[in-house]
């Protein structure tokens, strides 16, 4: 039998990611937290726009009069020739709550890939300019992200893009991942797994050559793909010791959880330590405009003076005129007091109703995360039929989008979600999750 073609009108036009996969749902208007799609749905929205970069969610009056009215001056002039003022304050509000010695800002691009390419590649510059060239190669850690370019995705190790693999960079050498929840031994303290995984961290530099490594480079805490893992104990501390210890630098992907989205401005301030380099993206102008950042330290803009006195790393848009005023609107948002204690009140919030409402289950094995960036892990036999049960009735049932895959569901809203909204939902979500898993047996758990 002839299947029947939808007809997807002008769509077919596009070459889509997933081309046999149903369209997905149209979005006529986006107001805070709430998606108004064109078949008259109202939902509210916690994914923070699929890529949880939506973290004032959308129609902020406020940052759109910033973007119009740097467009009656100009939309576009090429940062590469020109000088923009607003550059320049955009990378103040960066340093201003940056961890101390972080006093230098680059904007290399529209992604969070860029950035992660440009911190790598500023890295191996500095090595060369020291007269250190043997140091490139790059230690990072499985089952991370860190973006789409060339050497971003050569620290990629998911099995998605594993076809990629002949073309990625060869001098990258992958660790295992640092995850408490997942790999630690039955009556290991965070502490002792955190030591242990450091360790994991030395011994790859020892077996590689200190002299033939320039960088270390990780997530702060892991993002979306492994449902926001938090660094465990003082292992922040230990990786920082053993950075220092071997010359290597320390370069922290934030693309994800920076910019007040866990709670502080930067994520690495709940640990205490200051990096070598930082990668800023998504929350650095929260869906209003495409842009990056690298946040580092004047010391290396000392050594690149001193070497060939440029930085190789250039693009058209990077430092986009209407990005940075709609970045800089956002910034004096997301890193003020008011919404750092109300991001930290909803992660209280969050964490507290599903540990109180689920931990007795037979299905829950932990809640975690920073800021409202939080996920839930569980078990049980058919999970993803599961997943598909849970993500269809909070959509159908409550109109709440959210994303529950693999062994977690992702509570990623914008930080400005009302805790009115935020409670609700939750609510609503360890409702669901009872009343779903009611049709599924637990499995047996192994680990914590
Ligand atoms: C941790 C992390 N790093 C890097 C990236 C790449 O950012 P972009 O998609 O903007 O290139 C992402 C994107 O999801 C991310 O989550």
């Amino acid at each position: 039998m002839l299947m029947q073609i939808p007809d997807i009108g002008n769509f077919k036009y596009l070459l889509r990611r997933f081309p046999s996969d149903p369209l997905g749902p149209r979005i006529k208007k986006i107001r805070g937290s709430h998606l108004y799609t064109h078949s008259g749905e109202k939902l509210i929205d916690f994914t923070a726009g699929y890529s949880a970069c939506l973290a004032l969610g959308g129609s902020n009056r406020r940052i759109e009069s910033a973007i119009k009215s740097q467009m009656r001056k100009y939309s576009f002039i090429s940062a590469l020739a020109f000088s923009n003022s607003k550059t320049a304050e955009l990378a103040e509000l960066l340093v201003r709550n940056a961890p101390t010695g972080l006093d230098r800002v680059m904007f290399p691009g529209c992604s969070g890939s860029e950035a992660i390419e440009a911190a790598m590649r500023m890295s191996y510059q500095v090595r060369v300019e020291q007269g250190q060239v043997s140091r490139s190669t790059f230690i990072t850690r499985s089952n991370a992200y860190h973006g789409i370019t060339a050497s971003a995705l050569s620290l990629t190790s998911t099995p998605v893009y594993e076809f990629f693999r002949p073309l990625q960079a060869k001098n990258v050498v992958f660790i295992p991942q640092h995850n408490y929840f997942e790999k630690a031994e039955v009556n290991e303290s965070e502490n002792e797994y955190a030591a242990r995984s450091a360790r994991e961290l030395e011994a790859a530099i020892i077996a590689t050559g200190p002299e033939k490594v320039t960088a270390f480079v990780a997530e702060t805490m892991l993002g979306q793909l492994q449902g926001n893992v938090t660094p465990s104990g003082n292992y922040w501390m230990l990786v920082r010791e053993i950075c220092d210890r071997y010359g290597i630098h320390l370069i922290l992907d934030e693309v994800y959880c920076g910019l007040g989205r866990s709670g502080k401005v930067y994520c690495c301030e709940w640990d205490g330590i200051t990096p070598d380099f930082v990668a800023q993206g998504k929350q650095l102008s929260a869906g209003y405009g495409p842009i990056s950042a690298v946040v580092t330290k004047s010391e290396f803009e000392e050594v690149i003076k001193a070497g060939k006195n440029r930085i190789f790393f250039a693009s058209t848009y990077e430092a986009h005129p209407l990005a940075v005023v709609a970045a800089i609107e956002v910034q004096k948002i997301v890193q003020s007091d008011e919404m750092l204690e109300h991001v930290n009140s909803g992660n209280t919030l969050i964490m507290s109703h599903l540990t109180e409402g689920l931990e007795k289950h037979a299905f829950f094995k932990n809640v975690r995360g920073r800021g409202m960036l939080v996920s839930l892990e569980y078990d049980c036999l058919d999970r993803d039929l599961f997943n598909q049960d849970l993500e269809r009735s909070m959509r159908y049932e409550y109109s709440v989008l959210l994303s529950a895959n693999y062994h977690r569901t992702n509570f990623t809203p914008p930080s400005s979600t009302s805790l009115r909204d935020t409670e609700r939902v939750i609510t609503q979500y360890v409702e669901t999750f009872r009343k779903c898993s009611l049709k599924y047996s637990p499995k047996k758990s192994v680990g914590l």
